[in-house]
Parts: structure tokens; C-alpha cells; sequence
């Protein structure tokens, strides 16, 4: 092909007007920030959290940045995701960007660990994101074409890829979670590529949100140290790498897990470079 008669302008590559998308748990933190950028970009979007409360008011807080809508959801439940289907289908007809954000922690040392914490954990984090996803398939698959591959983006997290410690208090059930939905986010681009569905993960390091108040508020400096970038990650950092996979740009990105740390996953932390 001729580069030369192609169109690689930014409007081109990065444009998302018109898409439709998704986004669960998209009332506080990483998932408001996304919903926000992808409205401020043209997407019209629909998000989803178990509160009524937070759904108002994420829903306050959004719609002056373009068409939102918001479903009281908790997407561990069958009848609730049953819902959540239902609204997609009724709202859109089809899903350009499914953006499986909603997500839970819990921390406790080894002995204390209760089978209920580990069990919602990996509800919320994995075997939601497994059912939802299923369930939509047949609408992401309607607004999917070979030149414009409908996109699930799963969020998973760097503690998927290496073992946190910075927080002091084991998250055995959350790093367990995030690598295995790293691992269904392979087995989905596998199998849904044919469908023109892509799915991706986005492995994010430290962000401000309500999950790492406690740990910004007891060990920001330990966090920034343990970052080469020496610092926590901007909303505008998380926003950018989804509208890239919801992208055209994006549209041959399929499988991969990609950590927006600042090298933190990579690194043993902070060293003194004195010879
Ligand atoms: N912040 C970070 O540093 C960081 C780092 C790596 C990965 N992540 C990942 O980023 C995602 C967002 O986390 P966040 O940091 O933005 O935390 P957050 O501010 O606590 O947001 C979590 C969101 O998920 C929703 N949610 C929780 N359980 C749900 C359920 N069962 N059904 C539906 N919605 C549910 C919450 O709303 P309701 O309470 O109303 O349900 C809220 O909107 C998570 O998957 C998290 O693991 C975050």
C-alpha cells in the first residue's frame, strides 16, 4: 500500500465519535475517568456500579461531556448483569467498547485470609468480567466488522504481574484475579478474533481512587520510590491507553497485556546509584 495516500492524521487514527461503550464500575475513580474521556471524545456511554447513590452522581458529574446514561448494577449478580444485557441491547442495539473495569480487593495476612474475602474478590474481579462479557458478545459482535473490530478492554492490574508488597498487608486474592483475567483476556482475543472482537488489558500501577486511599494515605512515599517514574500514575494516563485500544489505530492490538506503571512492575524498587 501507498503511504503516501493514506490518511494518518489523529482524527483518523484515534477518532471515537458515534461508538457506543460500557463501562462497569464507572462511578468513582479509573472507570469515571474513562467514561468521562470517552464522552469527551464522542463515544456515547453507559456505566454501571451496584450503587444507586453513585450512580446519580457520577451521572451529574458526566452528562455535561455528552450522551451517558447509568444502570445500578453489581455485576456478580446473574439477574443484575441479566439487566445490564437488557440496557445495552434496549440503549444502543450493539457495543462498540466493552470496558470491564468494576473491580474489589482485600487484604489480610495469610492466617486471617477468609474464604469470603477471596471469594468476592475473585467474583467481582474475574468471574463477573468472564459472564458479563459472554452475555455481550452478541451485541459486540453486531457493531463488529473486519475494518473495525468491536473492543472488550478488561482492567486488570500490575499486581497481576508481579507480587505487591508496597502495601504491607498480602492481596492474595486480588494479584490472583488480575493474572488470571490477564490470562482470560488472551483466551477471549483467541477466541472471539474471528467475531472481529478484540480484547485487551490495561495493567495499571498506582492510581488515586477510593481502593488506594489507605495505601496513598500510610506509604505514598514508598509507592512513588518504588516507581522509576518516581511518582503515581495521572487520570489522563489511563484515559489515553483505552482510547488507543478503542481506536482505529488500535483495531490490530488483540491479546495483549499492556502495564501503564511507569516501570513499576519492572522494577526492585528504589536504589541508590552511588558507585
Ligand atoms: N487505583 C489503582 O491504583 C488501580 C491499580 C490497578 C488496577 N486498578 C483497577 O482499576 C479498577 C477500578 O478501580 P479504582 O481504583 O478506580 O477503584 P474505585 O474508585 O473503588 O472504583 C471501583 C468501581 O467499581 C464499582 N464496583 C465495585 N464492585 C462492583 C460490583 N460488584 N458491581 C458493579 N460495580 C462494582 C464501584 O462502584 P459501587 O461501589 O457503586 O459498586 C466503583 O465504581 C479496578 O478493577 C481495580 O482493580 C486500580
Amino acid at each position: 500500500m501507498d503511504s503516501t495516500s493514506e490518511n494518518f492524521s489523529i482524527d483518523r487514527l484515534f477518532g471515537l465519535f458515534g461508538k457506543t461503550a460500557l463501562v462497569t464500575g464507572g462511578t468513582s475513580g479509573l472507570g469515571l475517568h474513562m467514561a468521562k474521556g470517552l464522552l469527551q471524545n464522542g463515544v456515547k456511554v453507559m456505566i454501571a456500579s451496584r450503587s444507586e447513590d453513585k450512580c446519580a452522581q457520577a451521572l451529574e458529574t458526566l452528562t455535561p461531556f455528552g450522551e451517558i446514561v447509568a444502570v445500578a448494577a453489581d455485576v456478580t449478580k446473574q439477574e443484575a448483569r441479566a439487566k445490564l444485557v437488557a440496557a445495552v441491547e434496549a440503549r444502543f442495539g450493539s457495543l462498540d467498547i466493552l470496558v470491564n473495569n468494576a473491580g474489589a480487593n482485600w487484604g489480610a495476612p495469610l492466617e486471617e485470609y477468609p474464604d469470603a474475602g477471596f471469594a468476592k474478590v475473585m467474583d467481582t474481579n474475574l468471574n463477573a468480567v468472564f459472564a458479563l462479557t459472554r452475555d455481550l458478545v452478541p451485541a459486540l459482535a453486531r457493531a463488529a466488522t473486519a475494518d473495525s473490530p468491536s473492543r472488550i478492554v478488561n482492567i486488570g492490574s500490575m499486581d497481576g504481574i508481579h507480587v505487591p508488597i508496597v502495601q504491607r498487608v498480602p492481596t492474595f486474592a486480588y494479584s490472583a484475579s488480575k493474572a488470571a483475567l490477564h490470562h482470560l483476556t488472551k483466551a477471549f482475543a483467541v477466541e472471539l478474533g474471528a467475531q472481529h472482537i478484540t480484547a485487551n488489558a490495561i495493567a495499571p500501577g498506582f492510581f488515586e481512587s477510593k481502593m488506594t486511599d489507605h495505601v496513598f494515605e500510610h506509604y505514598l512515599s514508598d509507592i512513588e520510590d518504588d516507581c522509576p517514574l518516581h511518582r503515581v500514575g495521572r487520570p489522563e494516563e489511563i484515559v489515553g491507553i483505552l482510547v488507543y485500544l478503542a481506536s482505529r489505530a488500535g483495531s490490530y492490538t488483540n491479546g495483549t497485556v499492556i502495564p501503564v506503571d511507569g516501570g513499576t512492575s519492572i522494577s526492585k524498587g528504589k536504589r541508590e546509584w552511588t558507585l
